[in-house]
């Protein structure tokens, strides 16, 4: 399996940093988002933030020219059917997803992996929305994807070793450090950090700590380079609520049903840093 063309679906928080990821390790992407006006501000963002890069010595510009030269913007989905690996990062949202997937079987060329960038939903699930369960399997990115090192490999019930094996060749070319995992929900990295960043909210919402204080204890007590309401507004409130949902579902742990704050703060729309407010306020002053 050689992959040259990379498709990435989703212009959110991590469908930008995947396609950075990847037009940076030489593979050619082609960005998909529903709308054109997004997806060319995604490239805008893209060229900003190389540009940041160029000015702090970090890469040079012909080096980021080569990068723009390989990373397009289509709001059509059917411009992804050449590619050898198409990674889906859209919402958190397994039907939605499901959706997608059956979509992509009929638009991406046969022999083509087909990867979700979920942190949580069964990939299996989507896997059998397509005539090639076998090519499905996760490749999730950890956020911001351009300075994360890990991606974890999340190989169904159904995935073939080629296509893990590919998948795993992939995150290394990106220059990451891969671990393969089972498909169960919240995979390594969320089955072990979303009871913790959720019981930080039980604590602040029982009135234990100032929000500052508890984000100051971790930092300072655990050595963790954020604390866990910094990191939940990083994360995004709404997709932390559905991490924590496909959690309960899977396990019926109490450890992972939603603090009523988290749930509250999503329906108030308090996402987090996307949306300026969530547990800090993130407007320009
Ligand atoms: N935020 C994180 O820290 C993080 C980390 C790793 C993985 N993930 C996963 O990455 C995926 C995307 O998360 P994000 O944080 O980038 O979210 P986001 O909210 O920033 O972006 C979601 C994107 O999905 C698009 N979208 C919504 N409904 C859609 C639909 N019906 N069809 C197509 N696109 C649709 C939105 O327009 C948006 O561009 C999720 O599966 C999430 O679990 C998130």
């Amino acid at each position: 399996m050689t992959i040259k063309r990379v498709g990435v679906v989703g212009s959110g928080i991590m469908g930008s940093g995947i396609a950075e990821v990847a037009g940076k390790a030489g593979f050619e992407v082609i960005l998909r988002s529903r709308a054109q006006a997004t997806a060319d501000a995604m490239v805008a963002s893209l060229e900003k933030s190389l540009g940041r890069q160029v000015d702090k010595g970090k890469l040079d510009a012909t080096e980021r020219d080569a990068v723009l030269g390989r990373v397009r913007a289509v709001s059509d989905l059917g411009e992804l059917t050449e590619c050898d690996l198409v990674i889906e990062s859209i919402v958190e949202d397994l039907a939605t997803k499901k959706h997608l997937f059956n979509e992509l079987d009929r638009i991406v060329q046969d022999g083509a992996i087909l990867a979700t960038n979920t942190s949580t939903l069964p990939v299996v699930e989507m896997a059998m929305e397509t005539g090639r369960p076998q090519l499905v399997c996760g490749v999730h990115f950890f956020n911001p994807a351009p300075m994360m090192p890990l991606v974890e490999i999340v190989r169904a019930i159904t995935t073939s070793d080629e296509t893990a094996d590919a998948a795993r060749a992939f995150a290394e070319t990106c220059g990451k450090t891969p671990v393969l995992v089972k498909d169960q929900a919240g995979f390594i990295v969320n089955a072990l950090l979303f009871p913790y960043l959720n019981n930080a909210v039980k604590l602040l919402d029982a009135g234990v700590a100032t929000r500052e204080d508890i984000d100051a204890a971790m930092k300072g007590g655990c050595n963790f380079p954020m604390g866990p309401l910094e990191l939940l507004d990083l994360v995004g409130l709404d997709t932390s609520l559905s991490i924590l949902e496909a959690l309960y579902a899977e396990f019926k742990d109490p450890n992972y049903a939603a603090a009523p704050l988290l749930r509250r703060m999503v329906s108030a729309e308090l996402f987090g840093r996307k949306t300026s407010r969530g547990f800090y306020d993130y407007h320009k002053k």
